[in-house]
């Protein structure tokens, strides 16, 4: 274990242990804007059709937080996803016009040992809306399912805990009359890797990279059983997932905002504008692979 995982590290497997399709795909990533063959687009959106819609999104936005705030709502919004989904930066475009007070962030670091002596949902429960906030969860409870699992930081006995009480949990939210919306970003292998091997060249994104992230290139396969068992157990009535291709990371971001406005009532609102998100790429766990 090293604090400077970027050490060449993604290139040394992305050389020597990638699967072959995979180093094949980012080879030739010159003649594709999209690695992935079964995505449903081969080019990503356009840089100014993507401008536009997201300023106009972006202005339905900041009706909605006039909204909550003027009502008392309370939105919180969970973002999952492999390492390099593209969480942070959908995170960003959310909040890019609105009030941090409103429209707060919340992304937690691995917990202290006081926290692992806690109920495990103890930590998130703080931070989830009061009255006229909307809460936007950079990885969320869902860290037990998925990441503490294939890295082994929680026992088999705690992660059973974790998908017997989610559900319960969950609908105690939504009961209470949160809005609880949870977006699952999908990134095929060849577009993961391609985004590390970028962050790995670049001093402004090398932070972004982490040990987790270095290790799980070799537990993909892993992560993959984990994410489905994941929606199998945890995609409920009350509090489904909503899963999103984000190997076009423009197209993605629209589709996460749409998905949120759609499922919200607020004055002022342009059904026009905010329409649906893109099928093709968003949907529920049917469309994840
Ligand atoms: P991120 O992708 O959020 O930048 P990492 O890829 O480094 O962060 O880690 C993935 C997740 O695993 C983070 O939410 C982090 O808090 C969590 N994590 C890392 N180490 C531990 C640990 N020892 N126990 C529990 N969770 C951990
Ligand atoms: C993302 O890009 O999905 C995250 O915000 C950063 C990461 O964990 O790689």
């Amino acid at each position: 274990m090293t604090d400077l995982p970027f050490d060449g590290a993604i290139t040394r497997f992305y050389e020597h242990d990638a699967p072959h399709e995979i180093r094949k795909a980012i080879a030739d990533s010159h003649k594709h804007d999209i690695l992935s063959d079964s995505y449903p687009y081969d080019r990503l959106l356009d840089n100014d059709a993507y401008a536009k819609d997201l300023e106009a999104l972006q202005i339905e936005l900041a009706k909605l937080q006039a909204d909550v705030k003027a009502t008392g709502k309370r939105i919180a919004i969970l973002f999952e996803g492999r390492d390099a989904a593209g969480k942070g930066g959908t995170i960003k475009r959310f909040r890019e016009n609105m009030n941090p007070r409103v429209a707060r962030l919340v992304a937690l670091p691995a917990p202290s040992d006081r926290e692992k002596s806690e109920w495990y949902f103890q930590r998130y429960v703080e931070e989830l809306p009061a009255g006229g906030e909307i809460v936007l969860f950079d990885r969320s409870w869902y860290n037990r399912a998925v990441v503490e699992h294939v890295f082994e930081f929680c026992t088999e006995a705690e992660r059973e805990r974790f998908f017997d009480q989610v559900p319960r949990f969950e609908e105690m939210l939504v009961d209470e009359g949160v809005l609880l919306v949870k977006i699952w970003l999908n990134v095929g292998q060849a577009e993961q890797l391609r985004r590390f091997l970028q962050r790995e060249g670049d001093p402004l994104k090398q932070w972004k990279l982490s040990w987790i992230d270095v290790e799980g290139l070799k537990r993909w396969d892993a992560y993959s059983a984990a994410i489905r068992e994941t929606f199998m157990r945890t995609h409920t009535g009350p509090a489904p997932w909503t899963v999103i291709r984000s190997d076009d990371k423009r197209r993605a971001r629209l589709a996460a905002i749409r998905r949120v406005l759609s499922l919200v009532d607020y004055k002022g609102k342009k059904d026009k504008i905010v329409g649906d998100p893109d099928p093709r790429i968003c949907g529920g766990p049917e469309i994840w692979t």
